[in-house]
C-alpha cells in the first residue's frame, strides 16, 4: 500500500509536470502562442482532476521594481497573491530608487541569461533595448489570445513599449512632469518659467519653508527629464519624427541657460545637484519648499497623513511655459516578462493583472499614479481620490508629454546629455558648448549603433 501511494505520488507528479510543461520551458519569442495561460490549465485542473490540483507548493514568481514610497504595488502584489492563492506566489524583489541603478541590474541579470526575476516593471525607455537585446517575451500573441483590447491603453506608452513592430512591455501607468505650489502661500500660480523664478525668490522662507523650488538636478536620469522640458519649452527637441538628432539649436540653448539660472539660484537647496525625486518629494511633504516639480505620484504621497506635513495646503499646475509652450516630459512605468523566466504562463497572469483595470485602479489610487488604461479615467473611486484625472485638460496634458529618444541605445544618449549638462550646471563648461558636444557626441552614437 505504502509502495502504491508512492508510485501514485509520482505518477500524479510526472501528470503535472506535463500538464504544467508549457510554462517551465523557456520561450522564444515566436513561439508564445503556445503557451497555456494559468488561468486555462488551472481551471482545467480544477474541474477535471481536483486531487491533482495542490500536490506542489504555488508558482514562486520574482517581481522586482524600484523603491515606492507610496507602497501601492504592495497592495497590488497582496491583491493579486489573494485572488490566485494556491496557485501562484509573487514576492516582491525591491530595487534602487534611482532608474539608471534599476537598468544596471536587470541588464546585469538578463544579459547572463538569468531568471532571477520573472516579472519587471521597466522604464519607458528601456523596452526597445531590452527587446533589441532579447530580454524580454513579446506580449502581442497573449493579448490577442486573450482579448485584450489595447486600444483602451494609452497611445504614448505603446509607442514606448513597441519595437519593430511588436509590443515588448504591458503599460502599466504614465507619467508627465507637473508643477505642485503651496495653497497657504501661492495664491497665483506662475505661467511662466520667468514667473515660477520670481515667485519661487519672493516667497521662499514664507510659511517655514527654506527653499523656494525643488527639482531633479543630480547626474541622472531625472536630469535628462527636466533638461527635456526646459528645451521643448524653448521650442527646441532632442530628435526629431526620424530620430535624427537635432539637439544643437538656440532653442535649445535657452531652455538649458534657464534651467542654469534656476539651478544655480539661491532659492533652491545648496545641494540641488544630488536631488532626484525622493530628496525633492521628501523636501516638499516636509513643508520645506514653496514649489517642486514632480510626477503624478507626488500628489498622493502629499496627502498621506501618515509622511505629509502638507496634507490639503497643496495643488498641482502644468510646468511653466517658456517662450514656445508648456512641456511635460513623458515618463512612466512598463512591465515586461523575462525571456528566460521558467513560468511565462504565471508571469503574463500577474502582468495582466497589475497593469490591467483591477491592478492599476490600485495603482491609481493607493499611488496617485496616472493610469494608461483609460477607462479608469472614469472611475468614481479612483476620481474620488484623484479629482484632477477628471480634468480633461490635465489627460490631455499627460497624452501630450515630450518623449524621450525611443531607441536601443537610449542609456548611451542619456549618458551624453547626463554628464555634458551636468558640467554646464556646474560651470565646467558654457552651455553652447554642452549642446555642441552633445550634438556631436550622440550622433557619433547613434552611427555607430547603424
Ligand atoms: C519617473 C519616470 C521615468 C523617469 C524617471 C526619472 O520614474 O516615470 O520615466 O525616467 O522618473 O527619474
Amino acid at each position: 500500500m505504502k509502495h502504491l501511494g508512492k508510485i501514485m505520488a509520482v505518477l500524479l507528479a510526472l501528470t503535472l509536470v506535463f500538464s504544467l510543461g508549457a510554462c517551465g520551458q523557456k520561450q522564444e519569442p515566436e513561439q508564445e502562442s503556445e503557451q497555456k495561460p494559468a488561468s486555462t490549465s488551472g481551471a482545467d485542473s480544477e474541474t477535471a482532476e481536483p486531487e491533482a490540483k495542490t500536490p506542489e507548493e504555488p508558482v514562486k514568481l520574482i517581481y522586482a521594481r524600484g523603491m515606492d514610497s507610496t507602497k501601492a504595488n504592495i497592495k497590488i502584489i497582496e491583491a493579486f497573491n489573494k485572488k490566485f492563492e494556491g496557485r501562484i506566489n509573487v514576492e516582491f524583489r525591491e530595487m534602487p530608487s534611482d532608474t539608471g541603478a534599476q537598468h544596471d541590474q536587470y541588464v546585469t541579470a538578463f544579459a547572463a541569461g538569468g531568471d532571477e526575476f520573472d516579472v519587471v516593471d521597466v522604464d519607458v525607455i528601456w523596452p526597445a533595448e531590452f527587446a533589441q537585446a532579447g530580454y524580454s517575451l513579446p506580449l502581442d500573441k497573449l493579448i490577442q489570445k486573450d482579448g485584450i483590447n489595447m486600444d483602451e491603453y494609452m497611445q504614448g506608452q505603446r509607442d514606448a513599449g513597441t519595437f519593430k513592430g511588436k509590443l515588448w512591455a504591458m503599460p502599466k501607468f504614465t507619467d508627465g512632469g507637473l508643477l505642485y505650489y503651496r495653497t497657504d502661500i501661492i495664491d497665483k500660480v506662475p505661467q511662466t518659467w520667468e514667473e515660477l523664478i520670481a515667485a519661487a525668490g519672493a516667497n521662499k522662507g514664507k510659511e517655514g519653508t527654506k527653499f523656494g523650488y525643488v527639482m531633479q538636478a543630480k547626474q541622472y536620469e531625472g536630469l535628462v527629464c527636466n533638461a527635456v522640458e526646459f528645451i521643448a519649452a524653448y521650442g527646441g527637441a532632442v530628435v526629431d519624427g526620424n530620430g535624427d538628432i537635432i539637439i544643437n539649436s538656440p532653442e535649445t540653448v535657452k531652455g538649458l541657460t534657464v534651467m542654469k539660472e534656476i539651478v544655480t539660484s539661491d532659492f533652491v537647496p545648496n545641494n540641488i545637484t544630488t536631488f532626484t525625486e525622493p530628496e525633492s518629494h521628501t523636501a516638499f511633504i516636509e513643508g520645506q519648499s514653496v514649489f517642486i516639480r514632480n510626477w503624478p505620484y507626488q500628489w498622493a504621497l502629499g496627502n498621506d497623513e501618515k509622511q505629509s506635513k502638507i496634507v490639503g495646503k497643496f495643488a498641482m499646475a502644468p510646468l511653466p511655459k517658456g517662450d514656445k509652450k508648456a512641456a511635460a516630459c513623458l515618463g512612466g512605468w512598463m512591465t515586461i516578462i523575462n525571456k528566460n523566466s521558467k513560468y511565462p504562463a504565471e508571469a503574463w497572469e500577474f502582468v495582466k493583472f497589475m497593469c490591467g483595470q483591477e491592478g492599476q485602479k490600485i495603482s491609481a489610487i493607493d499611488g496617485g499614479n496616472a493610469p494608461t488604461y483609460l477607462p479608469l479615467y472614469k472611475d468614481e473611486e479612483v476620481l474620488a481620490k484623484s479629482p484632477h484625472f477628471a480634468d480633461q485638460g490635465f489627460v490631455e496634458g499627460l497624452k501630450a508629454a515630450v518623449p524621450r529618444p525611443v531607441s536601443p541605445i537610449y542609456p548611451k544618449l542619456s549618458d551624453i546629455m547626463q554628464i555634458e549638462i551636468s558640467k554646464a550646471l556646474a560651470g565646467e563648461q558654457s552651455i553652447e558648448d554642452a549642446v555642441k558636444h552633445m550634438d556631436e557626441k550622440m550622433k557619433a552614437a547613434v552611427a555607430e549603433a547603424k
